[in-house]
């Protein structure tokens, strides 16, 4: 499957640390425990404002956190400060060969440029070494709130497809990893109209229409007639891959 073009840009989330800290979705434990063995030295790519960071940060024997946006580490480093964080992009590690046990990615790994940055991960990973990269997908079958939401983020933004993330990571890692394996679990969580609208706002394709009120105002009536008591019900689907050097 071909990358498709990303809908946003990558440094988009500089201007969204408040609303990104405070609506992204968290991660259930059951992914963490899927997560390749975490007790020797983790580095973690585009790690945002720490979402995952937190979790890592209690299981990893060593994390060091990266991200290329200074704002977003910025927020990471207030919550976490005790975890060691360096501003760079996923294409450009500024790590020794063989620093690392496991490399993570929450979120990010679709914005990378593979073929640059996943021989670099397999630099700075030890032999029998992983990437792990994750996903939360809302989980879309029979949601019609969702397919209408996402049929009207299409029409106004040409750039935008909901399939913008799909890729067959599996074929895509395979050139560069000895193997990769995928796994998924599902869970849920409710928020209120000012967190999910929050979370709206968070996303840089909605941050890339060029009416992002009137866009959130309709989503809200929209959601209203869906969720008349105001919590919005997300259904989500955790997408892991695991991918390991020989
Ligand atoms: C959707 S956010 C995910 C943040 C965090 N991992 C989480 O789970 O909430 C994507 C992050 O990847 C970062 N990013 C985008 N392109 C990147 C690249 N090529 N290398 C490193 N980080 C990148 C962005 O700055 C942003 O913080």
């Amino acid at each position: 499957m071909a990358p498709l073009e990303h809908p946003g840009s990558p440094t988009a989330f500089e201007d969204l640390v408040d609303h990104y800290d405070a609506a992204r979705p968290t991660y259930p434990p059951a992914l963490y425990d899927a997560l390749p063995e975490l007790s020797g030295s983790v580095l973690e790519l585009g790690a945002g404002t720490g979402i995952a960071t937190r979790e890592l940060e209690e299981r990893a024997g060593t994390l060091v956190s990266t991200d290329l946006g200074p704002k977003m580490l910025a927020r990471l480093h207030e919550r976490s400060p005790s975890v060691p964080v360096a501003v760079c992009r996923a294409e450009a590690l500024p790590f020794a060969a063989a620093s690392f046990d496991v490399v993570c990615g929450a979120q990010m790994w679709h914005w990378v440029d593979v073929p640059v940055a996943a021989p670099d991960v397999v630099r700075v990973l030890r032999p029998g070494g992983a990437l792990a990269i994750w996903w939360n997908e809302v989980a879309a079958d029979g949601l019609s709130w969702w397919d209408a939401q996402q049929d009207r983020l299409e029409a106004a933004n040409p750039r935008y497809s909901r399939d913008y993330r799909a890729s067959d990571y599996g074929a895509q890692l395979t050139p560069y990893f000895s193997s990769v394996e995928h796994w998924t679990t599902q869970w849920e969580r409710t928020l209120d109209w000012p967190s999910y609208e929050r979370w709206l706002r968070s996303k840089s394709y909605v941050q890339a229409l060029g009416d992002v009120d009137a866009f959130v105002a309709a989503e809200q009536d929209s959601l209203h007639q869906h969720f008349p008591d105001g919590h919005i019900v997300e259904p989500f689907t955790v997408s892991l891959w695991i991918a390991r050097t020989s």
